[in-house]
């Protein structure tokens, strides 16, 4: 809770940038250093049999997560791009997805050749079940990409049940949900594909990189081909059998989105940090929405017991004041030191995510997703903040918010 005495003499400003992505461990830097003085950065070695550190990641990544198999790519996006074509997305098949997204969801799904048919969003910023019930039914679209948008997770249990009744393969985009799980079961396991992605505002940082799981045989033999394994696919670790290869490896194109051995390198110290990583973050947003909750017309978005989320960001709802109140608390609490992001923002600003913008897609009108954007702020969780810094963060927003409605 926050202490209303001192809230009024400190006016003070924030310090601690909020995009700090904190630096790499050292181990992570000592084995790029080696790496880099072997030259070897490409995964695959032509001649040599040496055990690279993409393949070593993705057997890691797999043992972690608990999947049959894992693929490391070049990007998140890729890795969406890349899921959607191994499970056989075709021109002109359509996707449903979460209206409420970030733009290289939309973007690999345009990538496949598919378009998307964008799903309602609830208030808590997961997906509409009743929206999807019903676009499953009336679209004939073959996929369901379900983003686990800020790492709120969906009830599993109705999504799977919607996607098996209505025929429909699904894909997880688990971008905010690495080490995030539902009923005890890692998110990227409850359908065909799980994608996940390490570029620097992730749970672990490689700069760009993202990750393909699955258990399925094929899926897993496509996805390392169109990534771009030429026929050295042996020296995956994490992989199918040859005859699963010979079914696909004149049939499948390369698209050259490998994950280099440098990426791998640096990831590798990471993942074995993430169980950490996982209870700070956590432990930071409790203290956050604690303290967010008790100030006036601010509601931190409500979340189920079944989501074993891992908060690396905060969404909060500011409610009775209008979009131009909303807009001014946004810029006040930035120019503080607090980067706060407003996500009913009408002109795109950074990592955009109003699905207005994405005006390559079909029009498509979602009221109700609308009205919950509209009032949406969102804030960064670095590991590098503190307690007293997260006292300080709400001191600011009631501040400002008290201003604005005052
Ligand atoms: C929800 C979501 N999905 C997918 C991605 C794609 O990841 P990448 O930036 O690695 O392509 C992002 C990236 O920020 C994201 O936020």
């Amino acid at each position: 809770m926050l202490n209303p005495d001192k809230i009024k003499d400190d006016q003070s400003d924030f310090e601690l940038d909020l995009s700090d992505p904190g630096a790499l461990p050292e181990e992570a830097i000592e084995s790029a250093v080696d790496l880099m003085r072997t030259g070897r950065l490409h995964r695959y070695g032509e001649y040599s049999g040496t055990e690279p550190h993409a393949a070593l990641f993705e057997k890691e990544y797999a043992a972690y997560v608990g999947s049959k198999y894992a693929i490391g790519v070049n990007s998140g996006g890729c890795a969406m791009f890349l899921g959607l074509k191994s499970i056989g997305v075709e021109q002109g098949d359509k996707v449903l997805v979460n209206a409420f997204n970030l733009a290289p969801v939309p973007g690999a799904i345009t990538h496949a050749g598919a378009s998307a048919v964008l799903v309602e969003v609830d208030q808590d910023h997961r997906i509409n079940l009743s929206d999807l019930e019903e676009k499953a039914k009336s679209s004939g679209a073959k996929a369901l990409m379900l983003t686990h948008m800020r790492g709120h997770i969906a009830d599993m249990d109705e999504i799977t049940r919607i996607c098996g009744e209505n025929n429909l393969m699904l894909i997880e985009d688990c971008a905010h949900t690495m080490g995030a799980g539902w009923k005890g079961k890692f998110t990227g396991l409850f359908g065909d594909v799980g994608c996940f992605s390490t570029q620097t505002f992730k749970h672990i940082n490689s700069g760009e990189g993202g990750i393909i799981i699955t258990d399925d045989d094929d899926i897993a033999a496509k996805a390392i081909l169109f990534s771009g394994s030429y026929m050295l696919y042996g020296q995956h670790q994490s992989a199918p059998p040859q005859e699963v290869f010979d079914r696909h490896k004149m049939h499948t194109p390369n698209f050259s989105m490998r994950m280099s051995n440098l990426v791998a390198c640096v990831l590798r110290p990471q993942l074995k940090q993430m169980t950490e990583r996982g209870k700070r973050w956590n432990h930071l947003y409790y203290q956050l929405a604690d303290r967010l909750n008790s100030i006036d017309h601010v509601e931190v978005l409500a979340r189920e017991e079944s989501e074993q989320f891992v908060a690396s960001s905060i969404q909060f709802h500011v409610r009775s004041l209008d979009a131009e109140k909303i807009q001014r608390l946004s810029e006040r609490c930035t120019d503080r030191g607090v980067a706060i992001k407003w996500f009913g923002r009408k002109n795109p600003m950074g990592y955009t995510s109003q699905y207005h913008d994405w005006q390559y897609l079909e029009k498509q009108h979602l009221p109700n997703t609308d009205t919950v954007l509209s009032t949406t702020c969102d804030m960064r969780i670095p590991l590098s903040l503190t307690e007293s810094g997260c006292d300080h963060i709400a001191e600011i927003i009631q501040q400002e918010v008290g201003a604005l409605s005052a």
